[in-house]
């Protein structure tokens, strides 16, 4: 995969033409960005906006505290993300980045939402249960259970067409169209229904074969230098036969392995592991240190020509617009459910 660099000067930030998809999509600020994400949804979300359409990115700094009593050090969690985005390969003048706490008009969305679902389909919600599940809490917080309808506010709010996401967001997906239809149901045409966009990667493990996470250390990051990345690698999981194969349901950690350097190399896993073969796990992860490498050095550079400053106009920039974006849906959500009472919205701005 070829990243292009920041040709574009668009003559207006966000000038944006009448064909184009609005595409929304978010990441909780819980830790650096990694591969998984990249392969995931950064890759697709780059390639939308370079095809011109109209990226939004919102940072879900709620949802932290979906799964934790504190959300941690967001001020630095959130410039870090800010900063990966950049250096994936957002365009600094196009792209729209904003924590949803900045928003306010936003989670007042919330309230109509909430009155659209019900609890059972609440409790029935696959990737909460999981999520709960691997919190290991004793009880389970109004939160948990309700921030897919925070994640519906999330997405509505600016009409987003596209969310491109993992595969693991898709029952929030479903509601949030859910949410959409009912509430056009009820009140009258306000929302356009969202589709997904899933990556067409393979998902990613972590180096210890389980799943690949923000918070549990398992990951390549996008910042990581070289040497930490043949660290990780080496200490990477692999198994006691020596030939290297590609067969995922026998052997999912050379498996994995081969598909993270397929992915950083645009090289067929396959193909790879006939060319490793005897050299075993050794050669394996030369290999995977190698296209690793490789395909982080021009992230790594253009990362190097950003610093906070950037990341703070580009905040503020995209708390600006979508703030705009969200007053005028809120306008009409109100409107459309018959609370205009006070004169030409005045309180709203
Ligand atoms: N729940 C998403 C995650 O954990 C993050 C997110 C928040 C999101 N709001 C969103 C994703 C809206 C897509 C659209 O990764």
């Amino acid at each position: 995969m070829s990243l292009a660099t920041h040709s574009r000067t668009a003559a207006e930030p966000h000038a944006v033409a009448s064909t184009t998809i609005r595409v929304l999509t978010g990441d909780r600020p819980t830790g650096v960005l990694h591969l998984g994400h990249y392969f995931g949804t950064l890759a697709n979300r780059v390639a939308l906006q370079q095809a011109g359409h109209d990226v939004l990115l919102v940072i879900a700094d709620y949802q932290v505290m979906t799964d934790r009593d504190h959300p941690g050090d967001l001020a630095r969690v959130v410039n870090d993300l800010v900063l990966d985005y950049l250096a994936s390969g957002l365009d600094p003048q196009r792209t729209t980045v904003f924590v949803h706490s900045a928003v306010p008009e936003l989670h007042q969305l919330m309230l109509p939402f909430l009155s659209l679902v019900g609890m059972g389909e609440l409790s029935r919600n696959p990737t909460v249960k999981d999520e709960i599940a691997m919190s290991g809490r004793s009880s389970v917080s109004g939160l948990m259970m309700t921030y897919p309808v925070h994640q519906a506010a999330d997405v509505l709010f600016c009409k987003a067409d596209l969310v491109p996401v993992g595969k693991d967001q898709l029952p929030h997906l479903e509601l949030t169209r859910s949410i959409a239809r009912r509430f056009n149901d009820r009140y009258g045409p306000v929302f356009p229904l969202p589709e997904p966009l899933l990556g067409d990667a393979p998902v990613l493990l972590g180096l210890d074969g389980r799943k690949m996470g923000k918070s549990r250390g398992n990951g390549i990051a996008l910042r990581d230098r070289p040497d930490e990345v043949a660290a990780k690698i080496r200490a990477a999981r692999t198994d006691s036969q020596r030939d290297i194969t590609f067969e995922p349901q026998r052997r999912p950690e050379v498996a994995n392995l081969l598909r993270l350097a397929g992915l950083c190399a645009g090289r067929d896993p396959a193909e790879l592991a006939a060319e490793i073969g005897p050299g075993g796990a050794a050669e394996l992860k030369r290999v995977v240190t190698d296209s690793v490498n490789a395909f982080l050095e021009p992230i790594h550079r253009r990362r190097s020509g950003f610093d906070e400053r950037d990341g703070h106009r580009l905040l503020d920039q995209g708390t600006a617009r979508a703030r705009a974006l969200a007053v005028d849906t809120l306008r009409e959500v109100r409107a459309a459910m018959g609370m205009t009472y006070e004169s030409a919205g005045v309180c709203l701005r």
